[in-house]
């Protein structure tokens, strides 16, 4: 059966973000893997603020969230942490709106200095709205592009270092019942 992927995307539209989500996108295509992708920038701030779920764009990111078998959680690091639309998108989903499923938390910055806001400040929101299996957090700093004619694009080694994250975030996305044990701090099964 194919596992559906959110992507919850910070950053503008030509953002280092939004290269970010395009090239994990890129990574995931012709896998059993259907992906959507949110740009939270896209959304009306009003309603998202004022949790008005009957607008239309918020209404089709907690129909998308809700049917996922995982979310990608793509932001930017504003003043030493994670974007305010990115955490004014998840207040919006239900307290309990990631249950049960695999997140991926990832990141572009301008230097690794903060780097573990992932960790400190958005792993906890994340884990408190009941997400399955958070895998380990990546983060792009300025020091991980190369520009060229077309653009920035990633060094060799980055992509390796985001390969295994999504690597891990594809495993993760698995029900077997071993898959589900992963982070448990409870052995859920007789040996
Ligand atoms: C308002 C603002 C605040 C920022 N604060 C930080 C910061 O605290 N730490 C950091 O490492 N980078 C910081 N940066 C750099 C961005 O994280 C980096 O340029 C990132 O790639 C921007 O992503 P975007 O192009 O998707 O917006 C900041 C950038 C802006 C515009």
């Amino acid at each position: 059966m194919s596992k559906k992927v959110v992507i919850l995307a910070g950053g503008g539209g030509s953002s280092k973000t939004s290269l970010l989500v395009a090239w994990i996108a890129s990574q995931m295509a012709g896998s059993d893997i259907e992906i959507e992708n949110v740009r939270l920038a896209d959304l009306d701030c009003r309603a998202l603020g004022s949790f008005d779920l009957a607008d239309p764009g918020v209404a089709r990111m907690l129909a998308l969230v809700n049917a996922a078998h995982g979310v990608i959680v793509a932001t930017p690091i504003y003043k030493a942490s994670f974007a305010g639309v990115v955490k004014l998108a998840l207040d919006v989903l239900p307290q309990f709106g990631l249950a049960g499923k695999a997140v991926l938390p990832v990141a572009t910055a301008g230097s690794l200095a903060h780097a573990l806001a992932l960790d400190y400040a958005l792993r906890p929101v994340l884990q408190s709205m009941g997400a399955r299996y958070i895998v380990q957090s990546t983060v792009a700093s300025e020091a991980d592009w190369v520009a060229n004619e077309m653009g920035p694009s990633l060094l060799a080694h980055t992509q390796a270092m985001l390969s295994r994250a999504v690597e891990h975030f594809a495993f993760a996305l698995d029900s077997r019942v071993e898959v589900l044990q992963l982070g448990s701090p409870r052995v859920l099964m007789e040996p």
